[in-house]
């Protein structure tokens, strides 16, 4: 059959509550033209993220109950260690409530003044842990990973060359670990490929490091692998994910992606020392080793969570939805990064507003409009969420101006995507009149959460600039 239909049945549903533009309009202006700042009860479609996002399975909650509360030794932790080993085969598994705690306590025990983490691309949580530390986190993403419009495979692969070049250049004794995140999230959901994790692990074995996975969407980058690498294509996802995590001796992972739980997270490892210390530093930030940042019944809906990732009715459902979405965004002409990743299509908004220079912020006008239009919340990642100030306080500008649309895990239908795509068009229909926006207020860290905005009004900007 053609049609990919949804591998569920839906056994229990969550209502939407609809609002008309007029409504959306004033909510936006109150929420200071900032989609963070808007109740979730009054979006109607959130793709503001799919981290924590998923409808779990009637397995899961079926977990949920079955729960074992124990302080120490609880049956659940058992099932999910054994669910972690299945897939990780790593020795030692640390449970934590998310993966930035699991960041948190690799780095503040590897991390530290004067070391460097190189990765493809670091998320922020990661980067963020690194720098804490006081170490240096360092992007060695391929060239082609940083062009949104040239299609490749295997986008998020790391430059192995540029990989060696900097462990000669640092010294292999300054470099605690090497990371690679799968699927590359912060440039944009690419896939990594078999050959180049077995790349960056050679050249880990021939400096004698450790090679560390972040494994938040290992799922989603082993279902590529077997549709687009050579020599994978019959081998099972489950197959493809252990091989991957062969190549590591340790995995960072939040589980609420590719665990499709709303919470949880763990560290694996298989160095007895570093366990010990990280175990250690568990039991302060987070809690006793078999529990670690979580309830019994966490546990229990992780480790069923990890079963059913792995189903290649999923994936195929999953990525083709992914798919599917932009490629009716492609078909209307609106620019993305292509090809789609896997949790999320990423509109260029560089190219979808032309008029707006990126110090106006040109992806928050998408994302208020495409609110406004349709009640669709997705979020901006350019300028007004990396964007520094130089000394003479103008915005520096990173090199991608995006808006992420992130699709939660088995929790919208084909109509829903469909009426995402009819959103967009709308607006882009529209482009033309889009405005640009100023901040009014910000934090002084990470001010994307809570900045309010201003629409920036031409009329009187240009008498500025003649008067
Ligand atoms: C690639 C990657 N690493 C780490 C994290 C951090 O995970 P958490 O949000 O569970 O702390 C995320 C979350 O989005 C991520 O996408």
């Amino acid at each position: 059959m053609k049609t990919i239909i949804e591998p569920f049945r839906i056994k229990s549903v969550e209502p939407i509550k609809f609002t008309t533009k007029e409504e959306r309009i004033k909510i936006l202006e109150e929420a200071g033209y900032n989609p963070f700042l808007i109740h979730a009860d009054n979006v109607i479609i959130d793709l503001l993220t799919d981290s924590g996002t998923s409808a779990m399975s009637a397995k899961q909650w079926a977990g949920i109950m079955e729960g074992d509360e124990s302080y120490a030794g609880s049956k659940s932790f058992y099932k999910f260690e054994s669910a972690v080993k299945k897939i990780t085969g790593h020795k030692f598994i640390i449970p934590t409530h998310q993966g930035r705690a699991s960041e948190k306590i690799l780095f503040t025990i590897l991390g530290g003044k004067g070391k460097f983490i190189p990765n493809n691309t670091h998320f922020d949580t990661t980067r963020a842990n690194v720098e804490f530390s006081g170490a240096e986190a360092v992007d060695l993403l391929n060239e082609i990973g940083k062009h949104p419009e040239i299609k490749a495979d295997f986008k998020g692969n790391m430059d192995i060359e540029k990989l060696e070049e900097f462990i000669q250049k640092v010294g292999k004794e300054n470099i605690p670990l090497v990371m690679i995140t799968i699927t590359n999230n912060s440039g944009g959901g690419q896939p990594v490929s078999m050959q180049n994790i077995k790349d960056v692990k050679s050249i880990c074995i021939k400096y004698n490091l450790p090679l560390f996975i972040d494994a938040c969407r290992f799922a989603e980058n082993a279902y590529f692998i077997k549709k687009r690498e050579k020599g994978y294509e019959n081998k099972s996802v489950l197959e493809i994910s252990q091989e991957i995590f062969s190549y590591s001796d340790g995995a960072t992972m939040s589980a609420k992606k590719d665990a499709l739980v709303n919470i949880g997270g763990f560290l694996s490892l298989n160095n007895d020392e570093l366990a010990m210390k990280c175990r250690n530093l568990l039991i302060v930030t987070e809690g006793f080793p078999t529990y670690g940042g979580l309830a019994g019944r966490d546990l229990e809906a992780v480790a069923q969570g990890l079963e059913e990732i792995v189903d290649e009715n999923y994936l195929h459902y999953r990525i083709r939805s992914t798919e599917y979405l932009g490629e009716k965004l492609v078909n209307a002409g609106i620019p993305i990064i292509e090809p789609p990743g896997g949790h999320a299509i990423y509109i260029d908004a560089k190219r979808f507003l032309p008029q707006i220079p990126p110090h106006e912020f040109p992806g928050q006008s998408i994302v208020c409009e495409i609110y406004i239009e349709g009640g669709v919340r997705g979020v901006e990642i350019g300028s007004v969420m990396f964007g520094k100030y130089d000394e003479n306080g103008k915005i520096v500008s990173p090199p991608m101006e995006l808006v992420r649309l992130a699709i939660p895990r088995r929790v919208y239908t084909q109509s829903h995507i469909d009426y995402v795509a009819e959103v967009i068009i709308e607006v882009f229909k529209n482009r033309e009149n889009l405005k640009g926006y100023k901040i009014i207020y910000e934090a002084p860290m990470l001010r994307h959460f809570t900045a309010k905005f201003k629409k920036i009004n031409y009329e009187t900007k240009k008498n500025i600039f003649l008067f």
